[in-house]
């Protein structure tokens, strides 16, 4: 012992006979306490250094001996149980191994930590009763994906409250409800439960139908996660009554073509049943229904009426309707050239209008100039006959264009 101490002296005059024993945890605590040499005690005032360790991880507990003597080391949980008595297990805890023993270096390590390893570990040596060093264990929970609770169904126009829930984290977890990038404040309450807080945090949204797919989603940060989060996103679920609309075939029909009219149906959820009737009667014996089709062969005109398409859900019911018209093969449909007709009457009624007004002039001049200009009446009629044939032509080609339209 004495031997010790004065090669202590000699290398290191800082340390003023002092047999010094420093405790760190994770490489990064450094606790330094004196022997109680009456004379010259002198304590080697270094800050502890708190360690954290995530939950499940290794943490590494270090003790740094200087002057190591050849005493016992004892190592102590929070519980000031021994864990080690210089080297020796002494608490049956496999997850401690103590990985290293020199006289500069005593290292324990702590596997799959749990929150209740959490406190001061002590390292002394067993010579000195009054002095020890506590270096604090803490242990950090990051939060698992947060879940989201509904508390009732959304329907349209109604509201919804969502609950986004993180069970377990320590420190307490922050959530924050996010939708189009833009945050939503929430009421957020905490409980904890043991070392850990369960954290919660509720909205309340206003739906409609076009909220209905939408995402919402719930962000949970830690210190122990960095920048990263654990996002649950939700997607709306939003209920509302069906819309119908049938969509009609394009042009007309004959007698002989086949029908086919789909029901364009939403809804949530969607109605899984179309109804299909027809208004007064019932539907034509060759009528087949194939979901929200409806296909009807050879159509006669003893299927003119009025179809009706109808879905329901919980939510309400929605029904659209189609008049079938089945005209005879031959039957000229006046639809389509409805607009044309009315073009080419005004077209004539203008051609008709300059044909009188030419002819007018024409006249009044060819009588005003008769007496003197012989040969100018001549060219007048020459005129008056142009004109009246391209009258009589235009007539000619309206005439024709009618027929054709016919
Ligand atoms: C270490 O943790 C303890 C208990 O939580 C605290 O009292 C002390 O101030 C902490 N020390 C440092 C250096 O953070
Ligand atoms: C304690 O252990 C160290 C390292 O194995 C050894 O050098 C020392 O002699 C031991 N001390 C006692 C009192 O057994
Ligand atoms: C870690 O500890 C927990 C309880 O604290 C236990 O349920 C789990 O099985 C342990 N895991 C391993 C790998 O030992
Ligand atoms: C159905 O019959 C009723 C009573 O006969 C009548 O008032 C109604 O206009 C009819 N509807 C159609 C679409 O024919
Ligand atoms: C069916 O509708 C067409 C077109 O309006 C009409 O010409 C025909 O007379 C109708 N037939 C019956 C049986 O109602």
């Amino acid at each position: 012992m004495s031997i010790n101490n004065s090669l202590c002296f000699s290398l290191s005059l800082s340390l003023s006979l002092s047999l010094s024993l420093s405790l760190s945890l994770s490489l990064s605590v450094s606790i330094c306490f004196s022997t109680s040499l009456p004379l010259l005690m002198l304590l080697r005032a270094v800050q502890a250094e708190n360690v954290t360790v995530l939950e499940g991880g290794t943490a590494q507990i270090s003790c740094r001996l200087q002057n190591y003597d050849g005493s016992i080391v004892v190592i102590q949980n929070p519980r000031r149980q021994t864990l080690f008595f210089n080297g020796t297990r002494a608490l049956k805890d496999d997850r401690f191994q103590m990985v290293l023993f020199t006289p500069r270096l005593v290292r324990i390590t702590l596997t799959n930590v749990s929150v209740s390893d959490e406190g001061g570990y002590f390292c002394q040596l067993y010579t000195d009763d009054t002095h020890h060093q506590v270096a604090t264990l803490s242990v950090s929970v990051p939060p698992d994906t947060p879940t989201v609770e509904v508390k009732q169904e959304a329907v349209e126009g109604g509201e919804v409250e969502l609950t986004c829930l993180s069970p377990r984290s320590k420190p307490p977890a922050t959530l924050r409800w996010i939708r189009d990038r833009r945050e939503i404040p929430g009421v957020v309450s905490q409980q904890e439960n043991g070392k850990t807080v369960s954290v919660s945090s509720t909205i309340r949204l206003h739906v409609e139908r076009k909220d209905n797919g939408a995402v919402v989603s719930c962000e949970a940060s830690h210190p122990a996660l960095g920048g990263q989060k654990r996002v649950h996103h939700y997607r709306l679920d939003v209920y509302f009554a069906p819309t119908v609309r049938i969509i009609p075939p394009p042009g007309i029909l004959r007698e002989g073509d086949s029908l086919s009219l789909t029901c364009s149906i939403t809804g949530n959820p969607l109605p899984r049943d179309v109804q299909w009737t027809r208004i007064n009667d019932t539907l034509p014996e060759r009528a087949e229904i194939s979901g929200p089709t409806l296909q009807v062969s050879r159509l006669s005109q003893s299927h003119n009426g009025t179809y009706l398409c109808q879905a329901q859900n919980n939510y309400g019911r929605a029904a659209d309707h189609y008049t079938l018209l089945v005209y005879d093969p031959g039957a000229v449909i006046e639809t389509h050239s409805a607009v044309p007709y009315a073009v080419i009457g005004g077209i004539l009624a203008l051609l008709v209008f300059t044909v009188i007004c030419v002819l007018i002039v024409t006249i009044w001049c060819s009588v005003r100039q008769k007496g003197s200009y012989l040969t100018h009446e001549a060219s007048g009629l020459d005129e008056h006959g142009e004109v009246q044939e391209a009258f009589l032509n235009g007539n000619d080609a309206s005439q024709g264009k009618k027929e054709y339209l016919l």
